[in-house]
C-alpha cells in the first residue's frame, strides 16, 4: 500500500510528483513459495552431484505434474518456448500452422525457428482465443496444423478445433503457456489435442524459475519428445535422432516441487486480488475487468483490462501514468505477432483479416497482481478522468 494520496492531477507523477511505489510492482512477480523446500531440494542436488540429465527431482516434478493433470506424460523442459520447438517437431508439423496473433510472440517464434511458416487467425474479441471461423478461412493445402493458445488460461475453443483438425486432417496442439491449473468443460488443460505445452517461467502463476513441459497422453509422441530433448541419445553413444538439449535441471525442479504445494494457496490469494479489482472498477466508464468463468478452474494469475473507446481516458495515457508511479502496467501483447518482426515482412496485409485481434490490442492493459496497487491504481483513473473532464 502506498502513503501517497492522488487528488487530482497534480499529484500524478506523470506531471512531476513523487511516484507512488519507490520500488517498480510488476506484472508476473514470482511466486516463491516454499523456500525451505526448495533449498532443501537444492541441497540433495548438490549432495548427490546429479544436477541435471533426467535426475530424480526432475523425474518426481514429471510425475506429480502428470498426476495433478491427470495426463498420462508430463516431458519436463529447461522452458516453454524450447518445449513448443520440440513438440512441433515431434508432432512432424511442416508448411504452415494456424496460430493466433494475439499470443506471447513465442508460439510464432518456435513455429519460424523450426521452418515452419506461422499463419495468423482471428481471435473472438470477448474470448481473446482463436475463433473457429476466422481458423477455417485460414486453411491451405500447405496447411498441417493448428496450435491454439489458452490465453490468460481461458481455454481456447477445444472441441471446435479438434473438429477442423479432424475434418481436414490437421495436427492439434496447444500452447498452454498461462493455463496452469485452469480446465476446460471440467477437465485439467494439459490433456487435450496431440498434446499441450507448459510454460514455468518465473512470470508465470506456477514456476520453476525457467522451465517448460509438455503433457500428452500418446506414448509414442512423449517417447520422441523425450528422445529429442536429449540429443536424440537412446542410452549411452546410440544417438538415434537429431535432438537437441530441453532438459530441465535439478534446482528448476527443486523450485517447481517447492512451488506445487502452495499453488493452491496462490490461486485463492489471487481470485481476491481479482474481486478486489473488480470492486474498484465498478462504476468506472469504459473500462471491463476480464473475468473468469465461475465454473471452470482458472488462477486469476492475469488482471486484464479492457479500456474502451468510450473510456475518457485513452489507455496508453493511462499505463504511461501508472508507469510513472512505478505500477508497470503493460500492453500485453501489443501490437499482435503479425506486426513484428519478422511477421510484418512475411506478411504485411495480414491486419487485413485480423481486426478482432488489432480492436483487443489497441484496448488492453495487463494490471500487477498486486493488492498494494489497487487503491493507487483508483485514484490514478479517478485524477486522469478528472482532467480531461
Ligand atoms: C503464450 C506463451 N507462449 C509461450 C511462452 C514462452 O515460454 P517461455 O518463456 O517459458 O519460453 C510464453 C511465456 O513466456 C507465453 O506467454
Amino acid at each position: 500500500m502506498s502513503d501517497k494520496k492522488i487528488m487530482s492531477k497534480v499529484d500524478l507523477a506523470i506531471h512531476g510528483a513523487p511516484p507512488a511505489f519507490l520500488q517498480p510492482l510488476h506484472v508476473g512477480q514470482p511466486n516463491i513459495i516454499n523456500r525451505d523446500k526448495f533449498l532443501a531440494g537444492v541441497a540433495r542436488a548438490l549432495d548427490s552431484y546429479w544436477l541435471t540429465n533426467n535426475g530424480p527431482l526432475v523425474q518426481e516434478f514429471e510425475h506429480r505434474v502428470a498426476d495433478q493433470l491427470g495426463v498420462k506424460h508430463c516431458v519436463a523442459m529447461c522452458n516453454g518456448t524450447i518445449a513448443l520447438e520440440i513438440a512441433i517437431r515431434a508432432l512432424g508439423l511442416t508448411g504452415e500452422v494456424i496460430v493466433p496473433s494475439w499470443t506471447f510472440v513465442a508460439t510464432a517464434h518456435a513455429l519460424y525457428w523450426q521452418g515452419i511458416t506461422p499463419v495468423f487467425a482471428d481471435i473472438d474479441p470477448v474470448t481473446h482465443n482463436l475463433d473457429p471461423v476466422a481458423v477455417r478461412r485460414m486453411i491451405t493445402p500447405r496447411t498441417s496444423g493448428m496450435i491454439g493458445v489458452h490465453l490468460w488460461g481461458r481455454a481456447a475453443p477445444v472441441d471446435e478445433l479438434q473438429a477442423i483438425a479432424d475434418e481436414y486432417g490437421l495436427k492439434l496442439m496447444f500452447d498452454a503457456a498461462h493455463a496452469f491449473g485452469s480446465t476446460y468443460q471440467g477437465q485439467s488443460i494439459g490433456q487435450f489435442g496431440a498434446c499441450e505445452v507448459f510454460s514455468f517461467h518465473a512470470t508465470k502463476s506456477f514456476n520453476t524459475m525457467e522451465g517448460g513441459a509438455v503433457t500428452t497422453n500418446d506414448d509414442e509422441l512423449a517417447e520422441a519428445i523425450r528422445l529429442m530433448r536429449n540429443f536424440g541419445f537412446k542410452g549411452y553413444d546410440n544417438v538415434i535422432h537429431p535432438g537437441t538439449n530441453g532438459k530441465m535441471i535439478e534446482v528448476c525442479a527443486a523450485m517447481g516441487l517447492a512451488n506445487l504445494d502452495g499453488f493452491d494457496a496462490i490461486v485463492v490469494e489471487n481470485q481476491g486480488i481479482h474481486a478486489a479489482y473488480q470492486q474498484m472498477l465498478a462504476g468506472i466508464p469504459g473500462i471491463k475487468l476480464l473475468s473468469y468463468d465461475s465454473s471452470e478452474r482458472n488462477s486469476h494469475h492475469y488482471v486484464v483490462l479492457e479500456v474502451g473507446s468510450d473510456c475518457p481516458v485513452r489507455r496508453d495515457d493511462l499505463v504511461a501514468a501508472l508507469q510513472a508511479e512505478n505500477i508497470l502496467a503493460r500492453r500485453y501483447f501489443w501490437p499482435g505477432c503479425h506486426r513484428m518482426q519478422p511477421y510484418r515482412d512475411l506478411f504485411p496485409h495480414a491486419g487485413l483479416v485480423l481486426p478482432n485481434t488489432i480492436a483487443v490490442a489497441e484496448k488492453v492493459v495487463v494490471l500487477p497482481n498486486h493488492s498494494a496497487a489497487i487503491s493507487t491504481i483508483g485514484q490514478v483513473l479517478l485524477a486522469l478522468m478528472k482532467s480531461v473532464n
